[in-house]
C-alpha cells in the first residue's frame, strides 16, 4: 500500500476506518464492558485470564496491558482473522457499507505476485469438477454415491476427477496459453525426459483452500484402482504450505466464533460428513502432526476446542500430539473418543448425526483422555510401570495452566494411587520448577537490557506526541533531534502527520505506519507505556532538556572521534554537517 497507485489513498482508508467505532467492532468479537473511559475485555492474542485489554473509544485504539499488542481497528480484525491488512480494511469499509471495488484489493503482494499460480489452480478445479459431470465421471461419481456424498456435497466441496489420460490438464492449461514456467511452478504439471505429464491422473480430486478460501493445492483420493498411497497432496508450492491451513477453515471459522466451539477432526473425509449432516463448525488437520501455525488458527476461532479424532491408536497418538501443541500456547482441549477404531465419518454413517451430537456435547476432558491413552497397555500391577506412570501423569499436569483440572487430576490419582496428595503435589512443583514450561514464563518485555534515561526521556516524549498536538508543536519549534534512531523516525513521522492533517491521530497513524515495520513496532512500543494522561509542561520541559544533555554531552565528543577517523570525504562532509547542526541547536538552547 505505499503508494500504489491502484490502492486506496490514505485519505480512503483513514475514511473507512472513522466510519466505524472500534469499540462497537471488538465487542463484535469479545465482550467488552466499560471501566472509566475505556473498554475492557479479554485479550484474543495471549492466553489471558482476566480482562487486560482496553480500547479506547476517544483513540480509537485497543492495546493489551499484558502482552503489548495494540493497534487501531485493522489491526485488531488482521490479527484476530488472520487476514491481510487490504482485506482487514475491506472487512471494515463492508461493516459501514463502503463499497469498494475488488480492483483495489488485488494488489495484495502475495496475491499480486502469484496471481498465475492462484488462477491456474482456480481453473484446474474447474476443469477438474467439470470432468466428474461428464460420462468419463460415472465410476468416480457412484463410488461417491456409495460414501453417500451427493451432488450437492460435490458442488459445496468442489469434489474433481482427474482423468485416465496422462496429460489432460497439461493440454487444457497449455491451450490456455499459460507459459510452460508458471504451469510447472503450479506443481500440478510434471516434466521428464519425454515431455510434460498431469500429477494426476485417475484420482478423485478435493480441493484444498488458503484461509481465503481460494484453491491453493489438491487432494488426489484413489477410488478404483489399487496403490499404495490413499491420498496424494499436491506438493508445497509458493502458495501452498500445508502447516498453514486447516482443511474447512474458511467455511467453519464464522461458525465456530458464533458458537464459541470448534471441532477438530484429521480427515477432511470426515469434515465432509460432519459438514453435511449441519455440524458445520469443523476443521481437519489432514494428518501429519498439528504445527504450531495451525494450532494457533485453531486457537483463534475459538475458546472451546474439541478434538475428535479417529478411534484407532494413531488417532489417540494424534490427539496426545495436537493437545501438546495446543497446550503450548495456553489452550486445554476437550476430547471425544469414538468406540471399535472408527473415524467421525465412519461413526457418523453407522450412528447418525444425533448420536454424534451427544458425544460432542460430552466430551471428556483432556486429562482423563490422558490417564487412560497412559494406562493402556502398562501392567499397572507391575511398580515399576506404576510409577512411570504417575511420572507420566505429573509431566502432563506440569504443561497444563487449568489449575482446577489439575487440582481434579491430583485427587484422582491420589485416589488411585493412595500416594498422598501432598507428595504428587510435591513432585508436580518440583516439575514445574525445573522444566519452566515457556508459556508458563511471561514474555520479558525488555531483555534485560537496562534502559537509560535518555531512552526514557524521548519515549515519554513520543508518548505525550503521539497524545498532544501541544507537545508536537513544542518538537517542531525547538527543532529537536532524538539521538536513538527509530524513536528519531517516529518523531519525524508524528511531526509530518501533524503538518499534513493539522492533527495528530493515533488511529490513522498506526494505518500510515503499518508497512514500515520498524515505525510501526516503535509506534506499539510507545502506545503501550500507558503513562498517565495529564503531563505537566515542566516534564515535557525535563525531557526535552534530558535529550538535549545527550546530544551535546555524547554526540559532539563521539562526532569529533568520528571526524577525525573519517577518510571518506563525503563522510566526512555528512558529519561536519551532524557537528554545525549540533552546534545550531545549542546556540538556539542558549537564546531560550
Ligand atoms: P477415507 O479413507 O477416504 O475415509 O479417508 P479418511 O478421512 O478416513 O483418512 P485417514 O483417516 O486415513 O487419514 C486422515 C488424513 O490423512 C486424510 O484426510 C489425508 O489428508 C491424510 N492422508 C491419509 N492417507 C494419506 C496418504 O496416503 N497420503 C497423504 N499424503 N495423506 C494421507
Ligand atoms: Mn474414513
Amino acid at each position: 500500500m505505499t503508494g500504489g497507485s491502484n490502492f486506496l489513498s490514505n485519505e480512503e482508508i483513514n475514511q473507512i476506518r472513522s466510519s466505524v467505532d472500534i469499540v462497537d467492532v471488538i465487542s463484535g468479537y469479545i465482550p467488552l464492558t466499560p471501566r472509566g473511559k475505556n473498554y475492557f475485555g479479554v485479550c484474543p492474542f495471549h492466553d489471558d485470564h482476566s480482562p487486560s485489554m482496553s480500547v479506547s473509544r476517544d483513540k480509537q485504539i485497543f492495546t493489551c496491558w499484558s502482552c503489548g499488542a495494540t493497534g487501531n481497528v485493522f489491526k485488531f480484525i488482521m490479527d484476530y482473522e488472520n487476514i491481510s491488512f487490504i482485506d482487514a480494511v475491506k472487512v471494515i469499509a463492508d461493516r459501514a457499507g463502503i463499497a469498494i471495488s475488488v480492483k483495489n484489493f488485488a494488489s495484495s503482494t502475495k496475491q499480486e505476485k502469484y496471481q498465475d499460480i492462484y488462477d491456474i489452480y482456480a481453473l484446474s478445479q474447474k476443469f477438474y469438477q467439470n470432468n466428474i459431470n461428464t460420462s468419463l465421471g460415472i465410476k468416480a461419481k457412484d463410488y461417491l454415491k456409495e460414501r453417500d456424498i451427493d451432488s450437492d456435497v460435490i458442488k459445496e466441496f468442489g469434489i474433481g476427477l482427474s482423468l485416465k489420460e496422462k496429460e489432460s490438464l497439461t493440454n487444457f492449461l497449455i491451450k490456455k496459453k499459460y507459459p510452460i514456467q508458471t504451469i510447472l511452478k503450479t506443481g500440478l504439471v510434471n516434466q521428464n525426459s519425454q515431455g510434460y505429464y498431469d500429477m494426476y491422473y485417475n484420482r478423485i480430486m478435493f480441493p484444498l483452500c488458503n484461509l481465503n478460501g481460494q484453491v491453493v493445492a489438491f487432494s488426489g483420493r484413489v477410488y478404483d484402482t489399487k496403490d499404495s498411497s490413499k491420498y496424494i497432496n499436491s506438493r508445497e508450492s509458493d502458495i501452498f504450505k500445508k502447516g498453514e491451513l486447516l482443511y474447512n477453515y474458511h467455511r467453519a471459522k464464522d461458525i465456530a466464533r458464533q458458537d464459541g466451539k470448534i471441532i477438530v477432526m484429521e480427515g477432511f473425509m470426515d469434515v465432509i460428513r460432519a459438514y453435511t449432516v449441519g455440524i458445520k463448525n469443523v476443521v481437519a488437520t489432514m494428518g501429519t502432526a498439528v504445527t504450531k501455525e495451525q494450532a494457533t488458527l485453531i486457537k483463534r476461532m475459538a475458546k472451546e476446542v474439541i478434538l475428535v479424532f479417529d478411534g484407532d491408536a494413531a488417532g489417540a497418538k494424534a490427539t496426545m500430539s495436537c493437545s501438546a501443541e495446543l497446550e503450548k500456547i495456553g489452550v486445554t482441549p476437550k476430547v471425544v473418543r469414538l468406540e471399535k477404531d472408527m473415524d467421525p465419518d465412519e461413526y457418523i454413517r453407522a450412528y447418525g448425526k444425533e448420536q454424534f451430537v451427544q458425544k460432542i456435547e460430552n466430551p471428556i476432558n483432556i486429562m482423563d483422555f490422558k490417564l487412560s491413552y497412559l494406562k493402556d497397555k502398562k501392567d499397572l500391577k507391575n511398580e515399576a510401570e506404576y510409577s512411570t506412570y504417575i511420572h507420566q501423569v505429573l509431566e502432563e499436569l506440569s504443561k497444563l495452566e487449568d489449575t482446577i483440572l489439575v487440582e481434579l487430576t491430583l485427587s484422582k490419582l491420589s485416589e488411585d494411587s493412595k500416594i498422598d496428595i501432598e507428595i504428587l503435589r510435591d513432585q508436580l512443583y518440583a516439575l514445574q520448577q525445573s522444566q519452566q514450561p515457556p508459556s508458563l514464563v511471561p514474555a520479558p518485555k525488555k531483555q534485560g537490557k537496562r534502559i537509560t534515561k535518555y531512552e526514557i526521556a524521548q519515549r515519554n516524549l513520543l508518548y505525550y506526541m503521539v497524545n498532544s498536538t501541544e507537545v508536537i508543536k513544542i518538537y517542531n519549534r525547538r527543532a529537536i533531534y532524538l539521538p536513538t534512531e527509530k524513536y528519531r523516525r517516529l518523531a519525524r513521522k508524528i511531526s509530518d502527520f501533524y503538518k499534513r492533517n493539522h492533527l495528530i491521530d493515533v488511529a490513522d497513524l498506526f494505518t500510515e505506519v503499518s508497512h514500515d515495520a520498524t515505525i510501526l513496532q516503535t509506534l506499539e512500543e510507545i502506545v503501550s507505556l500507558h503513562l498517565k494522561e495529564n503531563y505537566l509542561i515542566e516534564e515535557i520541559q525535563d525531557y526535552i532538556d534530558t535529550i538535549y544533555e545527550y546530544n551535546v554531552k555524547f554526540e559532539s565528543e563521539k562526532l569529533q572521534e568520528q571526524i577525525k577517523k573519517e577518510v571518506d570525504s563525503t563522510h566526512k562532509a555528512a558529519l561536519a554537517q551532524r557537528m554545525i547542526e549540533l552546534r545550531l541547536l545549542k546556540e538556539k538552547e542558549m537564546e531560550r
